[in-house]
């Protein structure tokens, strides 16, 4: 399972990317804003911080705008994804730069049916969002399941990228499923390493060792 960092936070991503786990980056418009930082200028950092994919999203929702945007956007970096809404005129894009060789990432999905439109335009990811559907009762898990079994069928590769991942127990749901990848705020990823037990174990073994009065090296 691929680990995307989802932020335009550089410094949270230097910090996990120093760590290893970071596959790819995931923004959209929300964490642009939050970044406070120009889209661009901020995209361009993050793609020379990981060598993995890094999705960018555009603003735009009519096909020749959204074509305009991408344009500019692919431009950017080599890892660069386009991130594209999950609308007719944002497949139809979604196919255009797909023939083109960009690579693609259609976001917003919340249906079984739109990742499979999805699918049928080619895209490289397709981000299905978890939490979003959990807040309104029904169960995010459920559609990547369903997703999972739809690509399998016909072997799509499209690869599933599991969005909107509050939790750690989404990232261990959306692994045992079959999730491609998943992509998770930094303290979503860096929460995977807790629990209490490996806490107290190592607190007892430093305690112990301590009273051995012995040093290594
Ligand atoms: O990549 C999509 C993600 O940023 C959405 O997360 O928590 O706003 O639903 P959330």
């Amino acid at each position: 399972m691929k680990f995307f960092v989802d932020t335009a936070d550089v410094n949270e991503i230097r910090e996990l990317n120093d760590l290893g786990l970071v596959d790819g980056v995931t923004t959209n418009p929300s964490l642009i804003l939050k970044s406070g930082r120009a889209i661009l200028e901020v995209t361009k950092e993050i793609c020379g911080i990981v060598e993995g994919p890094v999705s960018a999203e555009v603003a735009a929702t009519d096909y020749e705008t959204i074509m305009k945007e991408a344009a500019v956007i692919a431009k950017i970096a080599d890892n660069i994804c386009i991130k594209l809404p999950l609308t007719l005129d944002g497949l139809k894009a979604c196919k255009n730069l797909v023939s083109d060789g960009h690579k693609t990432n259609v976001t917003l999905c919340f249906s079984a049916n739109q990742a499979l439109l999805a699918a049928k335009a080619g895209a490289t990811f397709v981000s299905p969002f978890i939490g979003r559907l959990d807040d309104i009762a029904i169960d995010g898990m459920d559609l990547i399941r369903e997703i999972r079994q739809i690509f399998d069928n016909y072997g799509f590769e499209t690869e599933i990228l599991a969005a909107s991942a509050r939790t750690v127990n989404h990232i261990k749901e959306a692994a045992l499923i079959g999730a491609d990848v998943v992509t998770a705020p930094p303290a979503t990823l860096k929460a995977l390493v807790k629990h209490p037990l490996t806490e107290a174990g190592l607190a007892t073994f430093l305690a112990d060792w301590a009273k051995t009065g012995q040093k290594i090296g």
